[in-house]
């Protein structure tokens, strides 16, 4: 059978409130038109047209790179209006159209499979479901032996047919000879002056009633937004536990589509796992956790309300809490970064800890260092970043400043309080700080001449 898909999200999105292009806002981490361009890439239809609005580079600039079709529509005058638009992807075309919303990001492949299966013999067929709150959407009304007579929006309802619970998903199949017939037949003469796509329905068409309400939520609001992400990430975190992940609260734990978690991982709730990240088997993500585009290898345990980005963490690393890992902070495996710890730039090897309070900024840090609490690389003169290179086995003490570039030589030994600015030979220790004076009897002498003065 020959197939092209049309996706219409060329809509205002009044009721966004908002500038955004309603199809880019955010399902469960991704745009939402990026859901429905994938089940639609799935397809392996002939093409995929979207239908976007004159305010809509941003859509066209987000989904560069794929094979896709752009059709303007200048004004948005309706979905029957948006498909008019694309005729140059169906006027000649001798297959069926498969039409689809841009804001309907919870549609299943298997579910557009088996409705295209089923109406492969229909001319013009297209999805309903039931539902118990069907405001908002577009009624089917049937006539008394169950025959569809038409799709009636709510706005254009009266009291009997806003009682109808059987919707209109929005979703047809249709050969592309009838679309073109049936769009020249539109006319805007309805509540809204819009040319309505609900209005190739003229009777007597087939459906498909769909059993699961929930994957045709249109999106119009930041409400329905919000209730679709909540669905998205419930279904994946349900899907992440039956293979072998712990979450212990899976209404409150966000990972995203691409994210990848090993067995016996415990995931404690209000959780983020974003974009590509990966975590390893046996590691335990505390509360308030987030790690972006980042990889966890095995046996972790990240504690309360880290911030990780665009780094690795190598295996049975202890971070946090409330440590922040920024781009490029690479840890070999056996690391504590601990709490008030930031990393950027950060090649740290195994067995070195920085347990407090530290920053480590654009440096290479052997193997079994310890940085004590306080330590600083300066690696920024206000122009430009130097790095700061720290070699094996070296104890770095307290509040120490490392003003980059500079090398330290392994088994060196920095002494609390150091601002290092010269290069430290290996196997040295390295002060640089005042000498301590004891004045003997000093307090005494002095409080004794502040009294003698207050009495004067
Ligand atoms: C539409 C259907 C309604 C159905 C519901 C399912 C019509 C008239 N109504 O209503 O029967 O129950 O979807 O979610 O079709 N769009 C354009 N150009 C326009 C207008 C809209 O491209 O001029 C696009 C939007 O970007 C959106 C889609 O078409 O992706 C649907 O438009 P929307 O305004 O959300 O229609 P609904 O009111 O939800
Ligand atoms: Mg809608």
């Amino acid at each position: 059978m020959k197939l092209k898909v049309i996706i219409l999200a060329a809509g205002k999105g009044t009721r966004m409130k908002s500038e955004k292009p309603k199809v880019l806002f955010n399902v469960a981490g991704k745009p939402m038109i990026d859901y429905v361009v994938k089940v639609a890439e799935a397809l392996n239809s002939e093409e995929i047209a979207v239908v976007v609005g004159s305010h809509s580079e941003n859509v066209i600039k987000h989904l560069e790179g794929k094979n896709i079709t752009f059709v303007e529509q200048s004004e948005q005058r309706g979905t029957g209006h948006a498909v008019m638009c694309a005729s140059k992807i169906f006027s000649k075309f001798d297959g069926k159209i498969l039409i689809l919303c841009g804001d309907m990001p919870l549609v299943t492949y298997d579910t557009l499979k088996k409705f295209i299966e089923k109406s492969m013999e229909s001319e013009l067929s297209f999805i309903s479901v039931k539902t118990d709150n069907p405001a908002g959407y577009g009624r089917v009304v049937r006539s008394a032996d169950k025959k569809v007579l038409k799709i009636v929006e709510e706005k254009d309802a009266n009291e009997n047919e806003k009682r109808i619970t059987e919707i209109n998903t929005g979703i047809y199949l249709v050969d592309a000879k009838v679309l073109s017939e049936r769009l020249s037949n539109l006319s805007n003469r309805n509540a809204q002056n819009e040319y309505y796509l609900t209005d190739i329905i003229k009777g007597g068409e087939d459906v498909y009633l769909a059993d699961d309400e929930k994957e045709f939520m249109g999106i119009n609001d930041k409400f329905q937004l919000s209730c679709a992400s909540k669905i998205l990430y419930k279904n994946r975190a349900i899907s992440h536990m039956r293979s072998g992940v712990e979450i212990i609260d899976f209404e409150n734990c966000y990972i995203d589509e691409d994210v990848f978690i090993g067995v016996d991982t415990v995931i404690y709730p209000n959780v983020y796992i974003q974009g590509n990240s990966k975590i390893g088997k046996n590691c335990t993500i505390y509360p308030g956790v987030r790690v972006v585009d980042s990889v966890i290898e095995d046996g972790c345990e990240i504690k309360d309300n880290c911030l990780i980005t665009n780094s690795f963490v190598g295996k049975k690393s202890i971070i946090g809490p409330m440590a922040h890992l920024r781009p490029d902070t690479f840890l070999s495996g056996n690391n504590k970064i601990g709490n008030f710890v930031e990393t950027k730039k950060a090649k740290i090897g195994e067995n070195s800890k920085a347990s407090h309070l530290t920053y480590l900024g654009d440096c290479e840090i052997g193997k079994d260092v310890n940085v004590g609490c306080g330590t600083i690389t300066c690696n920024y003169d206000g122009i430009s970043k130097h790095k700061t290179f720290i070699g094996d086995s070296v104890f770095v003490g307290s509040d120490v400043q490392f003003v980059a570039p500079v090398s330290i030589g392994s088994d060196s030994l920095i002494g609390a309080g150091s601002t290092i600015t010269k290069d430290v030979p290996p196997g040295a220790l390295a002060v640089a700080r005042a000498e301590q004076r004891n004045i003997e009897g000093w307090v005494k002498k002095w409080r004794d001449r502040k009294k003698k003065k207050e009495n004067d």
